[in-house]
């Protein structure tokens, strides 16, 4: 869809995925301006229904994304996450929501490289899924 600028909600942990970003923003790294980020002090603390509120309230993408394993700051937090957004996956489609509008990834927070690189190649797949069908069809 031509113009088509989807809106990213992005669940990111304060130790690892959110001082990514930082850098990526000082670095001057250039990245869409899609996302709207939600800093957690965990992946472990995104709970599903703030996954499905997202989708349900306008969001057209939730990008999920914390330390990597091993390196959270509460032992297993981003294992638990992992372990949610997997059974999300499932269960989305059930919503009128195409998985691959949830994504996760695991950014430290060196890696603010990754951070952009991230953001542009989701940016990319949402816009090639499109607006959401069922939000479509309320519209018209
Ligand atoms: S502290 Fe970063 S994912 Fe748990």
């Amino acid at each position: 869809m031509e113009g088509y600028e989807p809106t990213i909600i992005a669940f990111v942990c304060n130790w690892c995925t959110y001082t990514a970003a930082d850098l990526a923003g000082t670095s001057r790294l250039i990245q869409p301006a899609n996302v709207r980020m939600i800093r957690m002090m965990c992946t472990g603390m995104v709970d599903p229904k703030y996954v499905i509120k997202a989708l349900l309230e306008g969001a057209d993408a939730v990008l999920i994304s914390g330390c990597h394993p091993g390196d959270c700051h509460y032992i297993n937090g981003n294992l638990k996450a992992r372990r949610r957004i997997k059974l999300l996956k499932e269960i989305l489609p059930r919503f009128g929501f195409d998985e691959g509008r949830l994504k996760m990834t695991w950014i430290g927070a060196s890696e603010g490289i990754d951070f952009a690189k991230t953001i542009k190649e989701l940016v990319a797949e949402v816009k090639a899924l499109g607006p959401i069908e069922t939000r479509r069809q309320m519209v018209l």
